[in-house]
């Protein structure tokens, strides 16, 4: 290949084959339709797709669902230590140093076999529920709620931040979002974890690098902004001068665009109607109405529609869960795409390390130390 091909930001690269997901003619995980399974699926059966490949009978299903019940306990040590992170410490920071912590008590840690990394992934999916919950209430010094396997995967989930089991149609709703924010092909933090996979690091190491390169605000720190974007404007009427003055100053709005769907995420589009009925629900269309007028404003202003992290944090807003954990839940979904892009870039590897366009000075005589003191 010329090495003179440079793209910035790898923008339009294929930087790789992947049979987990694909973007063209609709989102689809291992074949199935995201609209499908956001209707008829829930979270554990297409994180369990997502790992092995199919989705799973009821039996299989069963298993899978008492090994997240099983992992839904942390070495108290690690509880404890989420206690003493300073409070100004974000929840998606305390949550990348908690998964690093989680990966000291896993004896098979450097077993790199496939159905290693599906068991330590599986693992992680009922442990990170426990390691978001528990630094979050922590921080807040409230008692800590044990995880009740009699509810879904998602119910528990909101149970453990919130302390309080939540009505069928929030459950419904966070539920097809961790549906929709498990995978995503070629982003980010996806590529970072395949690039870490690459040079034969352990599937840990490669979760916690993808943590860290979501937390940016170009990517899954988005959501938390959004809702700052809500707030700020605060009410329809003023939706249009907002948007009119953060683009004259150039300012990105959060939840807006996207480096591949340029004509519209249709997850957006599943998630917009989450929002409603929970708003209705709620009775309290406020933010339903500033939403719906900043969307129509960017797409007339600038072409832009909204992205996956635009309705999200309405519809964290309405579960009653604080802004800081937005980003925290985006990742006990995603662990499941991370992993099964780990366990597909491990089973047929090729050390990712691509070149460099030099831009710097040419090349130049050495001076010594005294004569460049001179
Ligand atoms: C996601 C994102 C990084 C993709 O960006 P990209 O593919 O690199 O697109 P570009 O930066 O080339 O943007 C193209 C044009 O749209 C503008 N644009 C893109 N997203 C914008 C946004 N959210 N608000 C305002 N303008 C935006 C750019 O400024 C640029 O305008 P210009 O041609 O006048 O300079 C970008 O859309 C963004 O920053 N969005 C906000 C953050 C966000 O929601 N992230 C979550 C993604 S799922």
């Amino acid at each position: 290949m010329s090495t003179e091909a440079y793209h910035p930001g790898l923008e339009g690269v294929i930087a790789g084959e992947t049979a987990i997901s694909s973007i063209t003619g609709g989102l689809s995980y291992r074949g199935y339709s995201i609209t499908d399974l956001a209707v008829q699926s829930t979270f554990p059966e297409v994180a369990y797709l997502l790992l092995h490949g199919e989705l799973p009978n009821e039996e299989e299903l069963a298993d899978f669902k008492t090994i997240l019940d099983e992992s839904a306990t942390i070495d108290p040590s690690i509880i404890q230590f989420l206690g003493q992170i300073p409070l100004h410490v974000s929840s998606m920071d305390a949550l990348r140093t908690g998964v690093s912590a989680v990966a000291h008590f896993d004896p098979q840690l450097d077993d790199d076999r496939p159905a290693a990394k599906i068991a330590q992934a599986t693992r992680l999916l009922g442990q990170i529920p426990i390691l978001i919950a528990a630094r979050h209430r922590l921080r807040r010094g409230l008692p800590l709620i044990p995880h009740d396997p009699e509810l879904s995967f998602a119910g528990s989930l909101l149970r453990l931040i919130t302390g309080e089991t939540p009505s069928p149609l929030a459950e419904k709703a966070f539920d097809v979002s961790l549906i929709l924010y498990a995978e995503h092909e070629f982003n980010a933090s996806t590529f970072t974890a395949r690039v870490i996979t690459s040079t034969q690091s352990d599937l840990y190491s490669s979760i916690v690098g993808a943590i860290g390169a979501l937390k940016g605000a170009l990517h899954g720190g988005a959501n938390e902004r959004v809702l700052e974007v809500l707030q700020e404007v605060d009410d329809p009427s003023r939706a249009d001068d907002w948007v009119r003055e953060a683009l004259s100053k150039k300012r990105r709005i959060m939840g807006f665009g996207h480096r591949v769907y340029k004509d519209g995420d249709p997850r957006a589009t599943i998630l917009r109607n989450y929002c409603q009925m929970l708003a209705a629900e709620r009775e309290d269309n406020r933010l339903e109405r500033i939403a719906d007028t900043i969307e129509s404003f960017v797409k007339s202003e600038k072409g832009l529609p909204p992205n996956l992290d635009w309705p999200s944090a309405r519809l964290y807003h309405y579960l009653d869960l604080e802004v800081d954990l937005f980003t925290p839940l985006f990742v006990a979904s995603r662990v499941a795409g991370w992993a099964a892009h780990v366990i597909e870039q491990g089973a047929n590897n090729r050390l990712i390390r691509p070149r460099s366009r030099y831009i710097g000075p040419p090349s130049r005589p050495y001076l010594r130390l005294d004569e460049r003191s001179n």
